[in-house]
């Protein structure tokens, strides 16, 4: 199966947003990953619902919202309503993971829970026939531009010798550190969906860099 790209918006240029769909559009992004902090579950803030609400509407690229946010479950129904096509909470910040993946599920959204780098998979068996996506996070969230941890890309495969194990078909996604020059290799553990945020809105071609990380 062909891999994807979830562009980070993170570190697109916010006063050039239309110009970041357009290139992202032309550049074949399967989703558009959007990265909620809040300053308490990461050490960082950045955008949230009005945001999410005010671009959503102007696209027909999946969101794929990323929750770094303590409660998520206070906000799931905001960040539905405001345009998220599938929303993804941390492991670390849920207690109940089936009591929320089912408020999603029951908003009619894609479901996915994501793990930091330092998370087992042990910890989510119990609700992988309840998600569309599992994020594994290759470095700690809360900034962009850091580098890859490569002990995370043993975490994919063995992830995904567990999916077939189960015969299930949840997408298996990284997110922080993918460049044009690793893409091929990360996604060779069995990664399908790699998010890129300054490897695609740093580049000098956007649209080109887009393509190289989807491996076309
Ligand atoms: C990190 C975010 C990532 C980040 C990726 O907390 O979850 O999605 O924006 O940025 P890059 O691709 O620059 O590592
Ligand atoms: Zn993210």
């Amino acid at each position: 199966m062909k891999r994807k790209i979830a562009p980070s918006i993170l570190a697109a240029d916010f006063f050039c947003l239309k110009e970041a769909f357009r290139m992202m559009a032309e550049g074949g992004a399967d989703y558009v990953h959007f990265d909620v902090m809040d300053g308490v579950f990461v050490p960082n803030i950045s955008f949230g619902i009005p945001v999410l609400k005010g671009i959503s509407q102007h696209t027909d690229i999946p969101f794929d919202v990323h929750l770094m946010i303590v409660n998520p479950e206070k906000y799931i129904k905001a960040f539905a309503d405001a345009g998220a096509d599938l929303i993804k909470v941390h492991q670390e910040a849920v207690a109940d993971l089936p009591a929320v993946l089912h408020m999603i599920r029951d908003l009619d959204k894609k479901t996915g829970v994501v793990l930091n780098p330092d998370t087992p998979i042990s910890t989510i068996t119990h609700v992988l026939d309840q998600v569309d996506m599992v994020l594994l996070m290759s470095v700690y969230p809360g900034y962009g531009g850091q580098e890859l941890i490569p002990a995370v890309l043993e975490k994919g495969a063995e992830l995904k010798a567990l999916r077939e194990k189960l015969g299930l078909s949840f997408e298996i996604e990284i997110d922080g550190g993918i460049t044009a020059e690793n893409a091929d290799r990360v996604a060779s553990y069995g990664f399908d969906v790699l998010v890129a945020g300054s490897a695609v809105f740093e580049a000098s071609d956007p649209v080109a860099a887009m393509k190289k990380i989807k491996g076309e």
